[in-house]
């Protein structure tokens, strides 16, 4: 918007802007695509002289403009000349010689027209060719050309040089013209690839021969009565005299106030053209419109007897704006600079990081470890956070992979939404994982604030979510019985860590499989601590708004609103039964009372059915003994908290005996051996 604002007044300072108008007020400006300037026009007072009257015929496709009945394609008020189209004269023959055709076009101009002969040429296609070409009476001049071949091969294409084709220029001043043809063997030697002689004035600047018009000539210009036709040039003047006569009738001068006077070379006559630095229709009363006149009228007090010259002052001013540009662009630039500047501590801000400096500065927290990166850090990391960098999008927001410049492998969280509880998760999240440090729990390695929705950096772990594992396309079954019972027991032991280990304990709120994630050993990492509290040891439970994710949700939590260390342990048991079926914890694939997983669990234990909803891969690898364990355990998970839910704790060391269990079971097969 500013620089078209910019470029705008600098070309009024010192170009000309919209063209002047070419036309009389009120009369027809075109017909089909050919535009009809003054003292050209259609109808009473719209042309300046009636041998200038033109009319448009409409119902040719399109319209034709045409001057008597000579269409005309192109007229120039520059140049003073017209376009029109001019009938080609033709002379064929039949096989046997004998005429099958024969026609001789005769021109005669108006008294202010005359055959451009700087433009058009006498131009004749054929290899028994002779054209003629002359004025009415043949008295004045006579001229033509000569044109031969032994065969087509010696044709030349594009060449017209007498063989095949030939041109010749046309005299001065010619008004009538009389083009006819004739040959010398009626075309018999060479009628299989040349049964025609064409000739016609063609504008040299339009005519380009071609070895195939010798067979089928079609011309350029318009089709008149069926004949064909080519284009040639007129040359026009407004009056019959000089100049220096014609400026004595007032009443009759053509040209306008501000323009010049021409003498036409040719014949007498006159043409007018705007003086150096104008434009528009010179014989229009104002027509010719300079930069000067449009802006003041400078030039026309002097009369138009020289060529306007742009006055200093306005390179001067145009000099004066440049420098102007330049110096607010300068400005611009260190304005813009320093937006930015305060744009990002603003975000810092709003994005919570006084609220993280005063954490780190009071010392509650270890979040002094965790590194503030900047905003090109973490851009450089992500190529721009490119799409084919994208790990995985959730309800919070989206993971990039990305590279530090250590080379450390990262993965990079990206907040969906910038409002308040958002931010408040991120910051949650930052800190409550920076007092952690479990290997079963996802290290953060820092955070960037200054962007426009934070960006928290984790360490990368290889193998994406056990939700992928479990339900993805293209995993399905990919992890061995023993591998989910080492993840069984390592998210226990995560999960453990949290509720009893920490001087004050955590409940993460939101433990699902796609909160899982896996290395390259399938060794799992507790994740997305966005919504976990800290709850200190006297306070047994959390008042809050419900929030989690359905399926995974502890039903008394849902209708309390109270969350306890036990609705984590709920969401456990889900997982366990995820491991177990490969079942997706909602499903519609399932009848309408069983789309929960857990329900449709329990419902089988009920009716002793486990064994045929387990994934098939783990029917054939787990041991019965095991499956019983882990499946009782589950459904103790899911139990009503009154009913002796239990504790993380206590889950962890079932599943730890469940080794001991192995332990003794493979000691007892090697007994055996
Ligand atoms: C337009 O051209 C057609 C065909 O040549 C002719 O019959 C008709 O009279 C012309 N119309 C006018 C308005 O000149
Ligand atoms: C008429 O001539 C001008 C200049 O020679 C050219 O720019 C324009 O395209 C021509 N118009 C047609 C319809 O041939
Ligand atoms: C050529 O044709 C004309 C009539 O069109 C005929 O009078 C003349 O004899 C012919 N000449 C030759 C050489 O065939
Ligand atoms: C044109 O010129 C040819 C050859 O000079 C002549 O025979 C013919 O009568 C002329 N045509 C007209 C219409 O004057
Ligand atoms: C002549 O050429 C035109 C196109 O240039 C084509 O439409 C026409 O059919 C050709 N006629 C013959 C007889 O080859
Ligand atoms: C030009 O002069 C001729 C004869 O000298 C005359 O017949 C014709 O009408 C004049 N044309 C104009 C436009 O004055
Ligand atoms: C000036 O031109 C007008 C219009 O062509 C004409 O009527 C008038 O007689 C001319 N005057 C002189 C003095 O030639």
């Amino acid at each position: 918007m500013f620089f078209q604002f910019l470029i705008c007044i600098f070309s009024w300072l010192t170009f000309a802007s919209a063209a002047p108008p070419q036309t009389k007020l009120g009369c027809q400006s075109t017909c089909g695509d050919v535009s009809i300037p003054y003292p050209f026009g259609i109808g009473v007072g719209c042309y300046q002289n009636s041998e200038l009257a033109l009319e448009c015929n409409k119902s040719f496709t399109p319209p034709r403009l045409l001057l008597g009945n000579i269409p005309v394609r192109n007229i120039s008020l520059l140049s003073g000349t017209m376009t029109i189209a001019f009938l080609v004269s033709f002379n064929c023959y039949n096989k046997d010689g004998t005429s099958s055709g024969k026609f001789s076009q005769k021109m005669t101009l108006a008294s202010l027209f005359t055959f451009s002969d700087t433009r058009n040429k006498l131009t004749a296609i054929g290899c028994d060719t002779y054209a003629v070409m002359s004025d009415g009476s043949g008295d004045i001049f006579q001229s033509g050309c000569i044109s031969f071949c032994q065969n087509s091969d010696n044709v030349v294409e594009g060449s017209c040089s007498s063989i095949g084709c030939c041109q010749t220029a046309i005299p001065m001043g010619l008004k009538t013209l009389n083009v006819s043809l004739s040959s010398f063997y009626n075309h018999s030697n060479s009628w299989a690839y040349n049964p025609c002689s064409y000739a016609f004035l063609a504008d040299s600047e339009q005519f380009k021969f071609s070895r195939s018009d010798l067979k089928n000539f079609t011309g350029i210009g318009p089709e008149i009565d069926n004949q064909i036709s080519f284009l040639a040039v007129l040359d026009w003047v407004v009056g019959n005299e000089t100049c220096e006569k014609a400026q004595t009738n007032l009443t009759s001068y053509a040209c306008g106030d501000n323009s010049y006077c021409d003498d036409y070379h040719n014949t007498n006559g006159y043409r007018c053209t705007c003086p150096y630095g104008y434009e528009g229709n010179p014989y229009l009363a104002n027509g010719c419109q300079g930069l000067c006149l449009r802006q003041g009228g400078l030039c026309k007090a002097k009369k138009v007897t020289t060529a306007c010259i742009r006055p200093w002052w306005r390179w001067g001013w145009g000099i004066l704006l440049l420098l102007f540009v330049a110096i607010a662009f300068w400005f611009y630039g260190k304005l813009k600079k320093r937006r930015a500047l305060q744009r990002r501590q603003e975000l810092f801000k709003r994005n919570g990081g006084l609220l993280l400096q005063q954490q780190i500065s009071s010392g509650e927290s270890n979040v002094e470890k965790t590194k503030i990166f900047v905003t090109e850090e973490l851009e450089k990391a992500t190529d721009n956070f490119n799409e084919n960098r994208v790990l995985g999008r959730g309800g919070s927001g989206t993971v990039y992979k990305g590279m530090l410049p250590d080379g450390r492998i990262v993965a990079i969280k990206k907040s969906k939404l910038v409002d308040e509880t958002q931010i408040g998760q991120f910051i949650n999240e930052l800190v409550i994982l920076s007092e952690i440090n479990h290997k079963n729990i996802v290290k953060v390695i820092g955070c960037c604030l200054e962007t426009e929705v934070p960006l928290l950096v984790y360490e990368y772990v290889s193998r994406g979510t056990l939700s992928e594992h479990l339900h993805g396309k293209n995993f399905i079954s990919s992890i061995s019985w023993e591998d989910r019972l080492g993840i069984c027991k390592e998210i226990a032991g995560a999960l453990t860590y949290l509720h009893s280990s920490l001087s004050t304990p955590i409940f993460h709120r939101d433990v699902k499989s796609s909160n899982i994630l896996l290395d390259e050993n399938f060794k799992a990492k507790v994740s997305d601590f966005g919504i976990s509290r800290s709850v200190p040891y006297e306070q047994t439970h959390l008042s809050t708004l419900v929030q989690g994710t359905f399926g995974y949700l502890d039903p008394e939590y849902f209708h309390s609103g109270q969350f306890t260390e036990k609705s984590d342990v709920y969401g456990f048991g889900v997982v366990l039964v995820e491991l177990l079926t490969g079942q997706k914890p909602i499903s519609n694939t399932r009848s309408e009372e069983e789309a929960n997983l857990a329900m449709h669990f329990i419902s089988s234990v009920k009716e002793d059915r486990v064994l045929q909803i387990l994934e098939t891969r783990i029917a054939n690898e787990a041991r019965k003994e095991e499956i019983q364990i882990v499946a009782s355990l589950a459904k103790k998970c899911l139990k009503i908290v009154g009913k002796k839910r239990p504790t993380m704790k206590e889950v962890l060391i079932q599943l730890e005996n469940l080794r001991v269990f192995q332990h003794q079971e493979s000691l007892r097969l090697l007994t055996e051996e």
